[in-house]
Formats: structure tokens, sequence, C-alpha cells
């Protein structure tokens, strides 16, 4: 399959562009060993992150976040039937929030889940503590929210690796 492929194949719904997600698939593919995604929404990113044929944990609490799903059932069903369909047996998924995880040691972490700076600063914590090879953010932008996702990366990481669009990415 190519990446052009495979990017059409992904879950339409979330906000990962194709130049973002070129990136983020290739940083991810230079690591080793398990990937992170904090915050999977309806997969889109879980199944691009998946296809590497790598362990892959998914972490979100799959509620309160769409005003129209605000216990999460439309999204997290999606979600599980997405997986399931694509037959990725190398997916984990766990109802949690970030700040509730055991850390284990990951090869790679891919940070879209809270988009405050104080989430943004936790998330980045917890992604240090798995001491992976690299790490992604995404929504690293220089206004609205992002803008603080962007202020709390710069503190704890320095300056990025590389950037495309909003999807920034830490070579460790
Ligand atoms: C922007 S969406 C993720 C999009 C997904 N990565 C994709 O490519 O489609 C943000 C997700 O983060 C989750 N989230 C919010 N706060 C979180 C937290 N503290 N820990 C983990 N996930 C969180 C939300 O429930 C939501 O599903």
């Amino acid at each position: 399959m190519t990446f052009d492929e495979l990017f059409d194949s992904l879950p339409s719904k979330g906000w990962l562009t194709k130049p973002e997600a070129e990136l983020l698939y290739r940083t991810a593919k230079a690591t080793k060993g398990g990937i992170l995604e904090v915050g999977s929404y309806y997969g889109r990113s879980a199944c691009l992150l998946a296809s590497l044929g790598r362990s892959v944990l998914c972490i979100d609490p799959w509620k309160d976040f769409d005003s129209d799903d605000k216990l999460g059932v439309k999204t997290l069903t999606s979600f599980r039937k997405v997986i399931a369909e694509r037959g990725l047996v190398n997916v984990a998924w766990v109802r949690i929030k970030v700040e509730e995880l055991t850390i284990e040691p990951m090869g790679f972490v891919y940070l879209d889940g809270d988009h405050t700076y104080e989430g943004t600063v936790h998330q980045i914590l917890k992604a240090q503590e798995c001491q992976p090879q690299a790490i992604a953010i995404h929504d690293v932008n220089d206004d609205g929210e992002g803008k603080e996702i962007k202020r709390a990366a710069l503190e704890l990481l320095g300056p990025w690796t590389e950037r495309v669009e909003r999807l920034a990415v830490w070579t460790l």
C-alpha cells in the first residue's frame, strides 16, 4: 500500500492533514518499540500509527469532548469499529486520562489530548517518563489554543526537530 492509499483509508473524522500525517508516520517509523497515543478520538491517527505493525496503546477518556456526544458513546463505538474492521490486533485502548496512565517504556509518543497549557505540560511530563526516542505533538500553533500548546512544548522540550503545519516533532 502506498502512503497516499494509507492516508485515504484513514477514518475521515479528525484534523490530521496529509503533510502532518507524513511527518508523524516518518518520525514514528524511525523509532523502535511500542507507541503511545494520547487522544485517539475516532482513530484517525491511531490507524496511521498502527499501520507500522508495532504495538500501539491508545488512551483517551472518550467523554466530554464533543458537545453532541458528551458520554463519548458514538466516538468510542466508532473507534472500536474502525480498529476491528481493519484487523488492527496490535492496538490496545484504555479509557483513561493521561494523568491516570501507569508509565511503561515506549519508543514513540504522540500527544493530541488535552489542548490547554496545563494539559500539555501533563502530557509532556508523562511522555518523558516513557523515555521515548521521539515525541510528536499536534496543534502546535501560533494562535488560538495552539499558542499555549506551543509555549508548553518549547518550555519543556526546547526547539522542535521539525514542524509541518501544526504537527511538531522532537527526536530525543
Ligand atoms: C483532537 S482529538 C484527537 C484526534 C486524534 N488524534 C485524531 O487524529 O483523530 C482529542 C482527543 O483527546 C482526548 N482527551 C482530552 N483530554 C485528554 C486527557 N487528559 N488524556 C487523554 N486524552 C484526552 C479527547 O477525548 C479527544 O478524543
